[in-house]
């Protein structure tokens, strides 16, 4: 499927990051699509028609106005994409489209279409974080468009922080995943689904705390599949460098094991699956210094308490959800979440060992073994989308029973 034999246009601003865009170019075109480019006139000043037509196949329009008295149609391009990209997207270029100030092709073409919009802003760090950029993208959002986020690192201006543009492989793989998404079936249309992923940060002054070396990704796979397979996911999130662009997910950010419990509870009663991937911490400081905590003496103790927790409380409460957990284990794997999965009252448990290579934690392969109170199932070494899929199929086969 991917973007084989589809129509997409694409539109360049003027930033530095239209560089990329040939890349992006030449990867559709392998890949059998048709690409259509079209840029704004400052787009001219970072790249050329010419190398970009040669990539795309097709002449690159920057202007209504032929040479030879007649007009580029900006609706018929419009109306003749599948998908439209905007990429890189400047903050005047998304200021305008999203105030409909319509005084170039692109947004011309762009007010005229029709189909899904993917936008891919690049702009230097104090742009990027200008509340007029932050509002314009949730205003892009609201209208339906997909925003792809930009990078962190280092910028055109020598800066570090958000603002560069998200990567050709990264585009291409959100629009190749909407187009897949269309043809996977929606098994879990109609069901909301619950899920927590990466650790919790419990303070232990202003500036430091205790935590874990979860990355999230496991839970985002997760996210990611469930809204794949048509269900409205809620995914709540503990301190992690994972993003997601899905308008089928609502993403909470939390910091600690208490926050993530109250966010959980917002939701959990409508909730018809529920998934506690998060690497929530089991203990918390008993009290947060207010100032930072000096090194005058040459030892420091710091008396801990039991966090809430929250998948046993998840447990106690439910009523019709089926309610997943995770174990990750270092000894008497199996007993350990056999015993998790009965006292925390859980519908089935997953496990991954740290003896495993590749499993657990930091890695982007993971290796399961998935419990229910009558069942054993071991899968292979898979990457965690794969796990995902894994974990999402055994839940639907236990829905079917
Ligand atoms: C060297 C250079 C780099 C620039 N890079 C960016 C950028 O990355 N993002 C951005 O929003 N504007 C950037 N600008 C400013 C835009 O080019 C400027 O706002 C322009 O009006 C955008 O027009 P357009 O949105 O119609 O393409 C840059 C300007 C220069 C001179």
């Amino acid at each position: 499927m991917g973007v084989s034999g589809k129509k997409i246009l694409i539109a360049v601003s003027g930033g530095i990051a239209a560089y990329k865009i040939h890349f992006l170019i030449r990867d559709f075109i392998k890949k059998g699509a048709e690409v259509q480019v079209i840029m704004t006139p400052d787009a001219e000043h970072f790249v050329t028609k010419l190398s970009i037509s040669t990539l795309s196949k097709k002449p690159v329009y920057t202007d209504f106005y032929s040479d030879n008295g007649t007009w580029n149609s900006h609706v018929e391009m419009a109306l003749w994409a599948d998908v439209m990209i905007v990429a890189p997207c400047t903050a005047n270029t998304l200021a305008k489209m999203v105030h409909g100030m319509c005084d170039n092709l692109v947004i011309a073409t762009y007010m005229s279409a029709k189909c899904p919009v993917f936008i891919a802003p690049a702009m230097d760090l104090d742009m990027y974080q200008h509340p007029s950029t932050k509002q314009n993208l949730e205003l892009a959002e609201d209208y339906g468009h997909f925003i792809i986020p930009a990078e962190n690192g280092e910028l055109a201006s020598g800066l570090i922080g958000q603002g560069r543009m998200a990567e050709p492989e990264t585009i291409a793989k959100a629009v190749e995943d909407f187009f897949n998404s269309g043809s996977t079936n929606k098994s879990l249309e109609g069901k909301t689904v619950l899920i927590t992923a990466g650790p919790t940060y419990e303070a232990i002054d202003p500036v430091r705390f205790i935590g874990n070396h979860s990355s999230g990704k496991m839970g985002f796979s997760l996210a990611e599949e469930a809204s794949k397979r048509g269900a409205k996911v809620i995914l709540i999130s503990g301190p992690s460098s994972q993003v997601i662009n899905d308008q089928n997910v609502e993403l909470h950010r939390v910091t600690s094991a208490k926050e993530m419990l109250v966010k959980v509870f917002e939701f959990y009663e409508n909730a018809d699956i529920a998934i506690a991937s998060a690497a929530v911490a089991d203990y918390a400081p008993k009290e947060v210094a207010k100032e930072k905590i000096k090194k005058n003496d040459d030892s420091l103790t710091i008396e801990l308490v039991k966090n809430p927790d929250i998948l046993k409380t998840m447990g106690e409460k439910k009523s019709h959800q089926f309610l997943v957990g995770f174990a990750l284990e270092t000894q008497n794997e199996e007993e350990n979440a056999k015993g998790k999965l009965e006292k925390k009252n859980l519908d089935m448990i997953v496990l991954n060992s740290l003896r495993d290579e590749g499993a657990g934690f930091k890695n982007d392969t993971n290796k399961i073994k998935i419990f229910t109170k009558t069942e054993k199932k071991e899968f292979d070494l898979k990457s965690k989308d794969d796990v995902a899929k894994d974990i999402l199929n055994f839940v639907e086969s236990q829905l079917l029973k």
